[in-house]
């Protein structure tokens, strides 16, 4: 296996959510692995194969985006412009807009047109240094649809150099076609479309809209123990808009992460925090929905709940094509700092996908993937607004070339 000797850069490791920097050092990668990281006096370059300049680069972990929706059709420019006029996101959804657009226009598309469009959002992300995604369903709500985007999320991790993780969230919304009869979606949600694409091998994670305009917490409740019947792990899009307590009730039930939050109470936070649920917060859909209300960030501190940033990226409330500025917004619009924004896309976000052992920070035996960005001080992440800052990404301990993509 291939020994590279990685010198002449500054780290920052992101172990244990904390920058813990390490200044002139050196990584050390085995194949796909990283096999030491600390001071270039610490390890000489012998007993490498190749030796790499870093020219003074920072090196971070891959990003980590852990919430997207990025599988989709058509999208929904006009509904923003709706919104501009002062109509709402819930009087849109009411209306037959929202989610359910985009349901149209996804259960229309063929699996090669959703494939194209999505790879190309894909891109983007992945020029902004992502490494890890996990993308969604939940634009389709019934078999073969949620199976067309979930073959497709697929599709996108064997042919990009990226890690896919997907999701499925075919409790997003009730279908038109089950218009006032959603205990009965829930029944095919939990008998027909988790088991079939659990079985298809589609499937690495179950989510759910717990909201006034989605599903209400008893039914969020059997779409989660349906998965985890299934062995699969559970996640929470949870008060978003109004406090349901459903964050409380994915902390009960173990879930990897409860997301959005903005309405969570002091007894979610705690509930989260002993259950060490990852909360997802998702900046870009509180600005789209111009969100007065912001996540009660001191509330998690306070109770040890790990903070974990997204894109969210989907056509209706968060269209978010770079990670990289939700770490700018995470910052401006909630609070944290540009270290825990920094944290909230890489160590926490591998946590919020179940991948902490083997993702997320610098140190040795994880996964080979890291970013060496042309910045003077890791906070440089958070303070450039979108654009390309230069950097270079490695995967899996080799270059990334996304230059024909
Ligand atoms: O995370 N909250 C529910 N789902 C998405 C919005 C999806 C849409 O509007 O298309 C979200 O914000
Ligand atoms: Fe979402």
């Amino acid at each position: 296996m291939k020994r590279t000797y990685w010198k002449h850069c500054h780290v920052a490791t992101m172990r244990d959510g904390r920058y813990n920097a390490i200044e002139d050092a050196v990584i050390v990668t085995r194949g796909k692995q990283i096999e030491w990281v600390g001071p270039r006096g610490e390890r000489s370059a012998s007993g490498a194969d190749e030796c790499v300049d870093l020219q003074g680069a920072w090196v971070t972990p891959g990003l980590i985006d852990c919430h997207t929706h990025l599988v989709f059709g058509g999208n929904r420019s006009l509904e923003f412009e709706q919104r501009l006029q002062g109509v709402s996101y819930a009087e849109i959804s009411a209306a037959g807009g929202g989610i359910k657009h985009t349901v149209r226009h996804t259960r229309d598309a063929t699996e090669d047109a959703l494939y194209e469009s999505a790879r190309k959002r894909l891109v983007s992300l992945m020029r902004d240094g992502v490494t890890t995604v996990e993308i969604k369903s939940g634009y389709g709500l019934d078999l073969n649809s949620e199976r067309k985007m979930l073959r497709v999320a697929r599709r996108l991790g064997e042919t990009l150099p990226v890690t896919v993780k997907t999701t499925c969230l075919a409790a997003h919304t009730v279908p038109s076609e089950f218009a006032g009869k959603a205990d009965e979606y829930v029944n095919y949600v939990c008998s027909e479309i988790l088991p079939t694409l659990a079985q298809e091998h589609l499937v690495d994670a179950v989510d759910a809209f717990c909201e006034t305009i989605a599903f209400s917490p008893a039914q969020v409740m059997r779409v989660l123990l349906r998965a985890q019947k299934l062995k699969l792990p559970v996640k929470l899009h949870a008060e978003q808009l109004s406090p349901l307590g459903g964050s409380s009730m994915a902390a009960e039930l173990g879930a990897l992460s409860a997301d959005h939050l903005e309405y969570m109470t002091p007894e979610d936070a705690a509930a989260m925090g002993r259950a060490g649920t990852v909360a997802v917060l998702l900046p870009g859909a509180f600005h789209m929905l111009q969100e007065t209300r912001r996540p009660p960030v001191d509330l998690l501190r306070h109770h040890g709940v790990d903070i974990a940033v997204a894109s969210d990226l989907n056509p209706g409330t968060s269209p978010a094509l770079s990670l990289r500025l939700m770490l700018n917004m995470a910052c401006t619009l909630f609070g944290l700092t540009p270290e825990e924004a920094l944290a909230g896309v890489t160590r926490n976000a591998a946590k919020a996908l179940g991948m902490l052992d083997t993702h997320g920070t610098i140190e040795a035996g994880k996964a080979a993937d890291f970013v060496a960005w042309d910045i003077e001080r890791p906070a440089e992440l958070a303070y450039w607004l979108g654009g390309e800052l230069p950097s270079r990404t490695v995967r899996n301990g080799e270059w990334r070339d996304l230059s024909t993509r």
